[in-house]
C-alpha cells in the first residue's frame, strides 16, 4: 500500500480537486483506491456522495484516527491511499505528512501561492523531511507564469513536477457532478495532465521506494558487522 498526502498551507491550491482526479486515476489503472478527507469542511465526502459508483472509497477521518485508518484500509487490500487535509490546520498537515510516502503540494502560480510554499516547506520538516513533490495547478494558457513559478520554486529547493495542469473549467464541471475531468471529459486537456501527473507521481513513488531498501540494506549490513 502507498500513501499520498495532499498538503498546503494556503487555501485553494488544488488539494481536494487532485486528491479526486488521482483517485479515480488510480481506480482507472484497476488499482483499489481509498480517499482519506481529514477536512472537516467534508469536501471530497461531498463529491462521494454525489457519484454513482462506490469507487474510489471516500471516508472522513480525524487526524489522531489516521493510523487506525491506515491500518484498516491495509487490512482491507487497498492499493493507494490519498490524504485530503485542510488548508491552515498544522494539526492535519503533520499527521498526514507522518505517513504519508510521498507528499504531494498544489501550488498555482501566483505570488500568494508561493510565498506559503517555504511555510509548508518548513511544516513538512517536522514530519522528517518526507519527500514532496510540487505541482503546478490551475496555470493560465497565456503568459510566463509557469516558468517564473518553476524558477521561484527550484529557488526554495523544491522538487517540482515536469507536468503541470491548467486552469480549466472541467475541474469544476466534473466536480458537481460527483465526477472528474477523467470521467467527464476522457479526450479533454485536463484528463491527460492528470493522467502524465499520476504516472510522474508513481514513477517518483517507485524511486523512493528502491531508495529505502537500498538505505535499509546498508543499515542492514552495518548492524550485521
Ligand atoms: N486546475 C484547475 N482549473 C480550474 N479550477 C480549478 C483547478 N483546480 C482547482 N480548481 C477550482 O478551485 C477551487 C479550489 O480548489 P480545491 O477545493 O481543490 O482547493 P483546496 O486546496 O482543496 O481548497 P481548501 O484549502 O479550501 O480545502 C475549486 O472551485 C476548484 O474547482
Ligand atoms: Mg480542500
Amino acid at each position: 500500500m502507498r500513501t499520498l498526502a495532499l498538503i498546503a498551507q494556503k487555501g485553494g491550491t488544488g488539494k481536494t480537486t487532485l486528491a479526486l482526479a488521482l483517485s479515480v486515476a488510480a481506480t482507472t489503472a484497476k488499482l483499489k483506491a481509498l480517499v482519506i478527507d481529514l477536512d472537516p469542511q467534508g469536501t471530497a465526502c461531498n463529491w462521494s456522495d454525489r457519484r454513482k459508483t462506490d469507487s474510489p472509497i471516500v471516508i472522513d477521518a480525524q487526524p489522531s484516527r489516521l493510523s487506525a485508518a491506515l491500518q484498516k484500509a491495509e487490512q482491507n487490500g487497498i492499493d493507494l491511499v490519498i490524504i485530503d487535509t485542510p488548508a491552515r490546520s498544522e494539526q492535519s498537515a503533520l499527521a498526514a505528512a507522518g505517513v504519508a510516502d510521498l507528499i504531494i503540494i498544489p501550488c498555482r502560480p501566483q505570488a500568494y501561492d508561493l510565498e506559503t510554499v517555504p511555510n509548508t516547506s518548513k511544516l513538512l520538516a517536522l514530519a522528517d523531511n518526507r519527500p514532496a513533490l510540487v505541482i503546478l495547478n490551475a496555470v493560465p494558457a497565456q503568459g510566463n507564469r509557469q516558468e517564473q513559478a518553476r524558477q521561484a520554486l527550484d529557488q526554495m529547493g523544491m522538487h517540482v513536477c515536469p507536468h503541470t495542469i491548467g486552469a480549466r473549467a472541467s475541474f469544476g464541471d466534473a466536480g458537481a457532478l460527483g465526477q472528474t475531468p477523467e470521467e467527464y471529459d476522457p479526450a479533454g486537456k485536463a484528463a491527460e495532465e492528470i493522467r502524465k501527473v499520476y504516472k510522474y507521481i508513481y514513477r517518483v513513488l517507485a524511486k523512493e521506494e528502491t531508495r529505502n531498501e537500498r538505505q535499509e540494506t546498508q543499515s542492514g549490513y552495518a548492524v550485521g558487522r
